[in-house]
Formats: structure tokens, C-alpha cells, sequence
């Protein structure tokens, strides 16, 4: 909402009309938010949103699989474009979600689900779409990049710094999903979907998180010109995806290894153009704000179009399969 107040002018070029925010929905409905609503706006029943015929796009941002899903669900159900940065319900629910938004003939717009506010999900579904895909390796969850960065240049330990990303916002509301891997897992498995336009199910990854790295590791790694960092890899093998997850010791002059607090980092191989690092903010509210607008912003431009919404990625319409390769370590 903030960005959409702030940058009003510049959107409303981009667009050719004016966005309006028009309800917005909370369980908190009285806490201020530093931004200007008019009254009215801020509700606490999110059916005064999905069932509001002024409403075109709706924009789901509360987490959580159930009752996500059924606001996403609805919302397409009567014809309105939708967005969402919700990864877990992505990476579980993809194919069915992508598959009402085609029936529908609506757009799912789900930029702010990988890397914040890095446009990854553009780059690998329109940027890179002349490519064969060879391999993603990814710093893909800012708490971990946070704590991992601040263990090793502040000395901090684990649990405090956990605590400053909770208070920076970057975390999960349960910050297990970031240190233990399942977060970086549940992104890991969007961008193998687009990139490799097969289906795979993060529980399938091997998934292993940072709680378990001390300073001495970190400590111990330096002495030997490395940096841990929790990676996200996939790539092709003999035609088959081998995909996980894991903290993984970089020479410390790879481009990874400089990637430092809630950065993240997303370095592609495609057979044309070779390697892509991308690089940015990848949490934290207006990082992720970012990409949920320039959602909005494409969503708001196919309605003033009048034509369909976009086609799902490929692989969430399941026109291929590989066989998921379960291999831990290299
Ligand atoms: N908790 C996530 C992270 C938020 O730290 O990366 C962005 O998806």
C-alpha cells in the first residue's frame, strides 16, 4: 500500500490509469501502519474483499496453506486476477492453483514468492526463456544469509541473530521454515518447476538447515578461504533434476560467497547465455512490496488490455516430467 501511495504518479504512467487500494484485510484492524487509508479501506472479514465486485485483483499476503488457498481459489473463481508471495503454498499447491488460473483465463502473479524483491521469477519465465536451463544455485532466504553473514563478520551467535531478523521483519512467522532449509526448499522447488518444467515436490529435496553451524565452523572454513552459505542448487543430470538443499562451503571470492545479509543471490546457467547472477534485497516488507506491485502492475495492464490473463508457466501445467534425482552432498 505504501508504494502504491508513494509512487502513485509514476504507476498511474505506467499503467494509463490510476490504481486504487480498495479494501484491505487484517485481524488487527486498529494498529497504525504509517500510511494514509481512506476510511473504510482497512476490514477484518477478507469476504469484503474477494466478494467486492469493485475489486479486480487481490492480493494474498497472509501465509499459511488453507485458508490462503481458499481466498486465492475464490477470487479467481469469480474472475479476478490474483497475486500472492506465498512460496509454501506454491511449492505444495502449484498445479491446482495454476490450473484454476488458466480455467479462469486470470493471472496468478507470484513474483514475490523467490528472492524479494529480485524479478527471478520474470527473468527464468520471460528474460531467460530462450534458454535451456543447466543449473540454479541460490542464496534464496535472508534470515539465514543474515545470521550466517552476521556470525561470521560480527561473531554474534545463532539465537541473537535470529532475533534481529525477527525484528527486521525478514523472518517467517515461524522462523524454523528460514533455518531450517524448508523456506529455501519450498523456493528451490518454484524455480526448478519453471526452469526445468518439471513438477517436484520440496518434501522429496534434501533439505538441511544452519542451525547446526557454530562460529568455529564458520571460523574453520575461513581458515581455508571458504564461506558457508545455505544454498538452494538444481540442475540437469544425464536429463534427470537433482535438486536440495544445504549449507554448502564457497570459495570466498565466488560471487555467492560475497552475498551478505538479507541479500540474496541467484546465479543461472542457460546453454545460450551462459551464467546470470542475480542480486538483491531478498526479504523484508518493501523488498517483497516490489515484486507484489509490479504484479499488480501487470494484472492492472491485461485488464485495461481486455485480454486474457497470462499463460501459466509451463511445468505447472504439467507438460513434462523428469524423475527427481535424490542425491545429498557433492
Ligand atoms: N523469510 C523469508 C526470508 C522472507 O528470510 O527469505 C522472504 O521470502
Amino acid at each position: 500500500a505504501r508504494i502504491l501511495q508513494n509512487n502513485a504518479a509514476i504507476i498511474r504512467r505506467r499503467v494509463g490509469v490510476p490504481l486504487e487500494v480498495v479494501r484491505i484485510a487484517d485481524l488487527d484492524v486498529t494498529r497504525s501502519r504509517g500510511i494514509d487509508l481512506a476510511p473504510g479501506v482497512l476490514v477484518n472479514d477478507v469476504k469484503q474483499v474477494v466478494a467486492d465486485p469493485h475489486v479486480d485483483i487481490v492480493v494474498e499476503l497472509i501465509g499459511g496453506c488453507d485458508f490462503a488457498k481458499r481466498i486465492l481459489l475464490d477470487a479467481m473463481e469469480s474472475g479476478k486476477h490474483v497475486v500472492t508471495a506465498n512460496k509454501a503454498l506454491l511449492a505444495l499447491h502449484g498445479e491446482e492453483l495454476f490450473a484454476a488460473a488458466a480455467r479462469k483465463g486470470v493471472d496468478l502473479g507470484f513474483e514475490a514468492s523467490v528472492g524479494g524483491g529480485i524479478p527471478v521469477i520474470r527473468a527464468v519465465t520471460e528474460g531467460l526463456a530462450a534458454n535451456a536451463i543447466q543449473s540454479i544455485y541460490g542464496i534464496i532466504n535472508g534470515t539465514s544469509n543474515y545470521i550466517l553473514s552476521r556470525m561470521t563478520n560480527e561473531g554474534q551467535g545463532f539465537a541473537e541473530n535470529l532475533a534481529e531478523a525477527q525484528r527486521a521483519g525478514y523472518a517467517e512467522a515461524d522462523p524454523t521454515f528460514d533455518v531450517a532449509g524448508t523456506d529455501s526448499a519450498h523456493k528451490l522447488a518454484i524455480l526448478a518447476n519453471l526452469a526445468f518444467g518439471s513438477p517436484i515436490n520440496f518434501k522429496e529435496l534434501y533439505t538441511e538447515g544452519i542451525t547446526h553451524i557454530t562460529p568455529h565452523d564458520i571460523a574453520y572454513a575461513r581458515e581455508f578461504g571458504f564461506t558457508i552459505k545455505l544454498l538452494g542448487i538444481a540442475k540437469l543430470v544425464d536429463g534427470e533434476v537433482e535438486a536440495r538443499v544445504h549449507p554448502t562451503m564457497l570459495p570466498a571470492d565466488s560471487p555467492l560467497a560475497k552475498i551478505e545479509g538479507v541479500y540474496n543471490a541467484i546465479q543461472l546457467v542457460g546453454d545460450a547465455v551462459g551464467d546470470v547472477v542475480l542480486v538483491g534485497r531478498g526479504a523484508g516488507d518493501m523488498a517483497a512490496g516490489s515484486a507484489v506491485v509490479s504484479d499488480i502492475i501487470a494484472s492492472a495492464r491485461h485488464l485495461l488490455k481486455g485480454g486474457a490473463g497470462r499463460v501459466p508457466p509451463a511445468s505447472f501445467q504439467q507438460d513434462q516430467r523428469r524423475p527427481l534425482r535424490m542425491r545429498p552432498m557433492e
